[in-house]
């Protein structure tokens, strides 16, 4: 019996295996480019390992596209094939590829904690439940996961400062963003290639309205990205979401159309970094070209895909936006009925269908009919999974229709809610602005309006 580099058993014919093994996983908690290229060399130094099966099933599912589903279950099913040979802890891998390619995520995700309680170091399966619990909207799971397995890790075992990273992440979505700060900024300094890292202080900035702190951060780090997958576009998104902030559009637009849109790839994450950019832009009175074509060309294709309702969500403004109805309704039509076993059609059924509902009424200029989809689910959307900065296109998105409406007093609380909770946010100050220039309060909206003419000028 072999074991990895965390010293667990390990089922493999030979140590260039295991070899391949520990970088193929390294390579994947470092979002690299190169993941792929450690697991062809895995299989060709042993085709039998069931992890190597079991872990390409994981990566296709990881890719969210309906046509890598059926190479997940193939994968599933070689993994099964081996799994005789394999460890109880590898037979419980294979079990929560399972439970995913039924698109049971909460079973997956209970597999891949349950194993972390035997097994602490399994960085596979800390890493999966961190993406699984982001994607199920469950920020206090994604902070605990991580927080269970820290006493068994220190700084003598591979893979420490990216769990510190992950740590980093939960406490920002979970809103202590001095830990988050203080931790993250800790893992970059120790591992200045973890990009997921760099991210998660990204998101501190973000969330904090420190947008002058936030590109400098991220303009000291993009160096180190060279390596890494397409998560460095949703790096450079994070980039122009400070700049747009600070109300510098033709940045942002450099931004998009050089670093995180410069490559019009279909992938779900890059097409979301565009779309919500786009939408923001507008939103704020930026003319954006074009740019919406491609986008809702690419999106017209995936109306049946459903894997995600933040992907729908996506999909369906690009649709909207560019006037292709049809093709919007169909992605209504299509979706997942509430009898449907899947995980996620409850999702849709509690939160992705108004949420789709509204974006489309908002592009009809129905805007009451937005307001009235998408007030009532407002604490909901965070089902939808995605951080809380992403999500925030949702929330402004009901912050512009209850403005378009003229539900002034509606308008002035949600934007008091959000004061409250980032004071440094330009935006939130601006609309606030609207709100009380609508309700004639002339003095005070003036007031606002200072207020972010002033931060935009510190
Ligand atoms: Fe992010």
């Amino acid at each position: 019996m072999f074991s990895d580099e965390r010293g667990l058993d390990l089922t493999a014919a030979n140590a260039d295996a295991v070899a391949h093994y520990d970088a193929m996983v390294s390579s994947y908690l470092g979002l690299c480019l190169d993941t792929g290229d450690h697991l062809k060399a895995l299989f060709g130094a042993d085709s039998k390992m069931p992890m190597a099966h079991c872990v390409n099933g994981y990566f296709f599912k990881l890719f969210s596209v309906p046509a890598l589903e059926a190479k997940a279950k193939d994968r599933l099913a070689s993994a099964r094939a081996l799994a005789d040979n394999a460890t109880a802890r590898e037979r419980a891998h294979i079990g929560a590829l399972d439970a995913w390619c039924q698109g049971d995520l909460i079973a997956a995700t209970n597999r891949w904690e349950e194993i972390l309680l035997e097994y602490p170091l399994d960085v596979m399966a800390l890493r999966l439940a961190h993406f699984t619990h982001f994607y199920l909207g469950n920020s206090d799971q994604m902070r605990d996961s991580i927080a269970r397995v820290l006493p068994y890790w220190d700084e003598t075992i591979p893979g420490h400062w990216f769990v510190q990273g992950y740590h980093a992440f939960g406490l920002e979505e979970t809103g202590d963003y001095a830990a988050a700060e203080k931790i993250g900024r800790q893992a970059v300094e120790n591992n200045p290639e973890d990009i997921w890292a760099t991210h998660a202080v990204a998101h501190v900035y973000e969330m904090q309205g420190r947008s002058r702190d936030g590109v400098a951060w991220l303009n000291a780090h993009s160096g180190n990205w060279d390596a890494c997958n397409n998560f460095a576009y949703h790096a450079w998104w994070h980039l122009a979401m400070y700049h747009l902030d600070l109300a510098e559009f033709d940045v942002v637009l450099d931004l998009y159309d050089t670093r995180f849109r410069n490559r019009e790839t279909d992938d779900y994450l890059d097409m979301s970094n565009a779309i919500s950019m786009l939408w923001r832009l507008r939103e704020q009175g930026a003319d954006v070209g074009d740019r919406w074509a491609e986008l809702a060309e690419k999106s017209q294709v995936r109306v049946d895909d459903h894997l995600l309702a933040f992907i729908d969500a996506h999909f369906v403004m690009a649709l909207a936006v560019d006037r292709r109805f049809d093709a919007a309704e169909g992605l209504l039509a299509s979706m997942p009925d509430k009898d449907d076993p899947a995980t996620e059609a409850a999702v849709y059924g509690a939160v992705g269908r108004p949420l789709c509902e509204a974006i489309v009424a908002y592009e009809r200029a129905d805007y009451r009919r937005c307001v009235d989809l998408l007030a009532p689910i407002r604490y909901d959307i965070r089902q939808i999974g995605g951080s809380h900065a992403q999500r925030d296109l949702f929330q402004r998105l009901l912050v512009s229709a209850v403005l378009k409406v003229e539900d002034y007093r509606f308008a002035r609380a949600l934007l008091s809610e959000r004061i409250a909770l980032n004071p440094n946010s330009t935006w939130n100050w601006k609309r606030s602005a609207d709100a009380l220039e609508g309700l004639g309060a002339v003095d005070e909206a003036a007031r606002s309006r200072q207020t972010a003419t002033t931060l935009l000028s510190i």
